[in-house]
């Protein structure tokens, strides 16, 4: 498609005045991690916390609800996890574009296309949030029996297995779930936003 057929079309009503009438600044809360290393449970606790206790208009992506959606046509493979990331991450800047407070618990293990999200919304705007746990941990737990599958061969390209996990080099905020209970890991999340000013 040509380019110069589409045009952006400006708003009246802008990104400032729909932030302005929430009682907090909008954000994208990134959870990037192993699989089973913790993202999808702090990511519910923590919206469950911004929406009860700071009255944050919150909302959650997640991986698996993804995929069974707006991604099912993706797979697993490098190119695929780009285009999932991609799509995530435009439908996030959408959300921080309304006002809210986006929290997406992916394994995104690609630093690429997390940096590609983060130069989506304006730098104050994204939060890393590694959610760290050794490997042996995470198979340990394995509560979908996939690092078992993967193991076995009956699984390919699984994270952290047969493929690749490149851990973040900045993160805003580090968790480590292997000693940290999950109110102490959320707890740590909340305390950047308020320093930040986001709440
Ligand atoms: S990502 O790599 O593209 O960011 P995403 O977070 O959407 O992954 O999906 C990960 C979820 O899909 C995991 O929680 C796991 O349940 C499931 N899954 C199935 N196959 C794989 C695989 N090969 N690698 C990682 N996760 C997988």
């Amino acid at each position: 498609m040509e380019k110069n057929l589409v045009f952006y079309h400006p708003h009246r009503v802008k990104k400032e005045d729909r932030s302005s009438i929430k009682g907090h600044r909008p954000c994208i809360i990134w959870l990037t991690g192993l699989p089973a290393s913790g993202k999808s449970t702090i990511a519910n606790e923590l919206e469950h916390r911004l929406n009860r206790i700071y009255k944050a208009h919150t909302y959650l992506l997640d991986g698996d609800n993804i995929r069974k959606g707006l991604n099912k046509d993706l797979g697993f493979s490098k190119k695929d996890r780009e285009e999932n990331i991609r799509r995530i991450g435009e439908v996030a800047r959408l959300f921080v574009d309304a006002g809210l407070i986006v929290i997406a618990a992916f394994v995104s293990p690609y630093r690429k296309d997390r940096n590609f999200v983060r130069g989506l919304v304006e730098e104050d705007e994204f939060v890393e949030v590694y959610v760290k746990c050794p490997l042996e941990v995470c198979e340990e737990r394995d509560p979908k029996g996939l690092y078992k599958k993967a193991r076995s061969g009956e699984i390919k390209n699984f994270t952290g297995v047969s493929d690749p996990y490149e851990e973040p080099v900045n993160p805003e905020v580090v968790v480590e779930t292997h000693r940290m209970g999950l109110d102490e890991c959320v707890d740590r999340i909340v305390n950047f936003l308020k320093r930040r000013r986001i709440i």
